[in-house]
């Protein structure tokens, strides 16, 4: 017997398997398959990462006895893509290209396998102390990139003074965390980045938030549905001069009170003490961040402070493009990454079920920390995970089944050569066509059905002999004799 177990195997010897395989879901973009047929696709749920592994004696009713069957799921928290979901996958991709486009960025790309040095930061961040890092065979410290704005940095250090700027680019790419696992959250994602490098005004963080929206409203989703959270780190550092903290505390301040809502406000108070931050600074730290409005942060501030001028101007401009309602100012929005410096930004949805959508911010100071020339910088980083969940709860998904043309299908086999020419013929002007062989017309009518082709062409020996085949309009169920040269 075969060591890969037939479908028919599995349906026919495992009536359990077979709830599960109808029942199951688990992978963000799983679910969307429909459940009411048993597709080569539902199969996956086997090899989903959260679903019940075979047992060895499951496997071995699979596969027969004494052959053992190899652990068919992905490594855990990551993902295979079978056609429904790379359907789906392309879909999102495109639509960020697109958005991409309407914004005037080109498209740019790095290896997913990086130097670890890029990554090395000591602000304690949660995003270095989860990498996939190891030794190369020649020696050499990699990682699997966890986000891709060190390799964005890289890169514009790289091209140097080739570069005109602005530079607009945006990437999409795998990202690897080893994170604990939750609804959204996975081991490794996908990453809509766009980033822009030579502008330092609140226009580049207002371009950004415009292409967010424009997203989000591309693929149904409004702004009662998800809002975009926005603040600056520079509230922060005007609380830390105000306590006299010293500068090259910033970093590590930020990382901590980032994780204010995740750990308890003693842990906080604990962390930022253990800095050398008084109590008066820690408390005066916990009340400027939970200030929800842009006036009350200019009464505690000040009009004159930086921080508070660049969100006003940010606010304003968001009515002038049109996406104000989509934006909120909430002072605990910080981000866990050590190199924002000014306006940070994170979407959330309303229900607050999931995690953040995407979040991003400014960054002025990026490259002086790789040794180079600083550049004010700001992009954000949009995942494909949580974003499918909120589709889904939303019932957003589309509707992408796998479409083809035409089924070119040789009634004997004698005409199998004529199929391909036929086939051939058709593919060159375009049109997607299915060459099936060795089926029963019944099947190849269900076949059709399934995957809503438009025309069936039977090729017949009566009609050959006429130089014609047989074409059935499978919308309008009407059928006509074609002469080949006819067929188009
Ligand atoms: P980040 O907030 O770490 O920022 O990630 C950005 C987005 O990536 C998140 O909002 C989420 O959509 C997605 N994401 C992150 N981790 C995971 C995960 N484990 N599973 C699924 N999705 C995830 C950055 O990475 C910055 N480099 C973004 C940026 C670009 N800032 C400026 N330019």
């Amino acid at each position: 017997m075969s060591a890969v177990p037939s479908l028919r195997h599995l349906l026919l010897l495992r009536p359990r398997l077979r709830f599960f395989a109808l029942s199951t879901s688990s992978s963000p973009f799983l679910s969307y398959a429909p459940s009411h047929h048993f597709s080569p696709s539902s199969l996956r749920v086997l090899s989903s990462s959260s679903s019940p592994t075979l047992t060895q004696e499951e496997a071995d009713e699979v596969v027969g006895k004494g052959s053992s069957l190899i652990d068919v799921n992905p490594p855990r928290g990551t993902r295979d893509f079978p056609p429904d979901d790379m359907r789906l996958r392309n879909w999102l991709f495109q639509n960020f290209r697109e958005v991409s486009r309407i914004l005037s960025f080109e498209e740019v790309d790095f290896p997913v396998l990086e130097s670890e040095a890029l990554f090395i930061r000591k602000a304690g961040e949660e995003i270095t102390q989860q990498l996939y890092n190891f030794e190369d065979k020649g020696g050499r410290r990699v990682v699997l990139r966890p986000e891709i704005t060190p390799s964005l940095a890289r890169l514009v250090i790289k091209q140097g003074k080739s570069v005109s700027l602005p530079l607009k680019w945006f990437t999409i790419g795998q990202c690897w965390r080893y994170e604990r696992m939750t609804r959204g959250r996975r081991r490794e994602h996908y990453q809509w980045n766009m980033d822009i490098f030579g502008v330092s005004k609140v226009r580049g963080e207002a371009e950004l938030i415009q292409a967010i929206v424009l997203l989000f409203e591309r693929l149904g989703i409004n702004s009662s549905d998800v809002g975009i959270r926005v603040s600056s780190r520079k509230v922060l550092q005007a609380v830390l001069q105000m306590y006299a903290i010293p500068e090259n505390l910033f970093t590590q301040v930020c990382v901590i009170v980032d994780k204010l809502g995740k750990i308890t406000r003693e842990e906080i108070e604990k962390e930022l003490l253990s800095l050398g931050v008084s109590i008066q600074a820690v408390n005066g730290i916990i009340e400027v961040l939970s200030l929800k409005s842009l006036s009350k942060l200019e009464e505690v501030l000040g009009s004159e402070e930086e921080a508070v001028s660049e969100l006003k101007k940010l606010f304003s401009l968001a009515e002038s493009y049109g996406y104000a309602d989509w934006i909120c100012f909430d002072a605990s929005v910080v981000r866990g990454l050590a190199y924002y410096t000014g306006i940070v930004f994170e979407a959330f949805d309303r229900e607050g079920k999931l995690r953040a959508i995407c979040g991003g911010g400014r960054y002025d100071r990026l490259l002086s920390t790789f040794g180079s020339e600083d550049i004010p910088a700001c992009g954000f980083g949009f995942g494909d995970a949580v974003i499918v969940e909120l589709l889904k709860d939303k019932g957003l998904l589309p509707d992408l089944a796998h479409r083809v043309d035409d089924i070119v299908f040789p009634l004997d086999e004698v005409l199998d050569g004529t199929a391909s020419r036929i086939a051939s013929s058709l593919r060159k002007k375009g049109r997607s066509v299915d060459l099936v062989e060795d089926k029963r017309l019944k099947w190849v009518f269900k076949h059709a059905e399934r995957i809503g082709a438009s025309r069936l062409i039977l090729v017949g020996n009566s009609e050959w002999e006429r130089g014609a085949v047989r074409v059935k309009n499978l919308s309008t169920r009407e059928e006509f004799e074609v002469k080949i040269d006819e067929l188009v």
